[in-house]
């Protein structure tokens, strides 16, 4: 029996065994396909249906959010982690409104000139929005293709990106049959990171499920889980310290704007130092518990100073420009790191 190109066979999977029930599905509008994207680098389809949905509500149109206070994006983002995304997602937006008439371009080479969108995201907006013949190559993809090509490169290398960019954009459906079905390229690329995401997973893929099945390499050697070929060993995270200074006054908290770049930059946090407290002579914090907190590139110990002092608003100390009393009923307004805000109890918000 012929064996269909992957194409043919990912779509008509998609059909009936894809997920086509998503907030940003059956919509053409790039700024939703564009802000589930941004949304979806790095972060699961469960945790980012509620952001999606509250963002859009603020912020309806790509104008909105162009015009929108960065600090109010960034506390509509809090929690989703990778803030930089944030940053860049309002850079995008401003972008498109000065640059694009308000606009998003159509093609991918043209989405991929504005920022926080790589060649990946532009081709999925582009597939998704017109149907436009783009590969996309996420970590899902590369799993897929690395096991079904059975490619034991090590994924690392840019050499290896680069052969598995060739075969992305060579397995796409063929004009004729985005000519017969004008749906194929949304499809496909849906299909892609959905087979990627529930059936050839990482660490149990379920090869009896996939339409891949018969022509899958890794599966006819008996172990998918050994692709893709990671060769470097993965480096022991290294571990930094901090101390948080946890002032409170009354029902305020002290919470410092920290510097646009670097970890949690522009959020709101408390004070990185207890020095604070000795500079203001406000006597001397009490140590609590540590914990770690994990990021990417490392591994965080927090060791949070608390005190309390007692006065009346009006004699608050005077705090620098980039330090604010903020009531705690009002934290929510605020973008904060997410260990921060689980250490003022306001965990449960989002
Ligand atoms: N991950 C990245 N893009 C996605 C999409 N459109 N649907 C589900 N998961 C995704």
């Amino acid at each position: 029996m012929k064996t269909e190109r992957l194409a043919v066979r990912i779509v008509n999977w998609q059909r009936t065994k894809g997920r086509n029930h998503l907030p940003w599905q059956h919509t053409r509008d790039p700024y939703r396909v564009w802000l589930s994207e941004i949304m979806l680098q790095q972060t699961q389809v469960t945790t980012v249906i509620d952001y999606y949905q509250r963002f859009l509500e603020r912020f309806p149109t790509v104008n909105d959010l162009a015009q929108a206070h960065i600090d109010e994006v960034l506390s509509l983002w809090a929690g989703l982690g990778y803030y930089a995304r944030a940053r860049n997602l309002h850079a995008c937006a401003k972008a498109v409104v000065h640059d694009w008439h308000g606009q998003f371009p159509e093609t991918a080479a043209e989405l991929e000139t504005l920022p926080g969108i790589g060649a990946s995201t532009a081709a999925a907006i582009a597939a998704f929005c017109s149907g436009q013949r783009a590969a996309i190559l996420d970590g899902n993809v590369k799993r897929v293709l690395t096991r079904h090509f059975a490619i034991a490169d090590d994924i690392t290398r840019s050499a290896t990106t680069r052969q598995l960019w060739t075969l992305a954009e060579r397995e796409l459906p063929t004009k004729a049959h985005t000519s017969a079905e004008p749906d194929a390229m949304a499809r496909y690329t849906q299909g892609l990171m959905d087979l990627g995401a529930t059936v050839c997973t990482r660490a149990k893929p379920n090869c009896s499920a996939c339409p891949l099945q018969s022509s899958c390499a890794a599966c006819k050697l008996g172990k998918p889980q050994s692709f893709p070929v990671k060769a470097s060993k993965k480096r022991e995270k290294p571990t930094r310290e901090i101390d948080l200074l946890w002032l409170t006054c009354n029902d305020h908290v002290l919470l410092e704007k920290r510097v646009a770049r670097g970890v949690w930059g522009g959020l709101w946090c408390l004070p990185v130092s207890t020095d604070l407290a000795m500079e203001l002579k406000l006597g001397n914090p009490q140590r609590m518990a540590s914990f770690a907190h994990e990021l990417t590139h490392f591994r965080m110990v927090i060791t949070p100073w608390r005190l309390a002092v007692d006065w009346q608003k009006k004699h608050f100390p005077a705090v620098s420009e980039n330090q604010r009393w903020i009531k705690t009923t009002e934290l929510g307004d605020y973008g904060l790191p997410k260990p921060v805000r689980v250490l003022l109890g306001d965990g449960g918000k989002r």
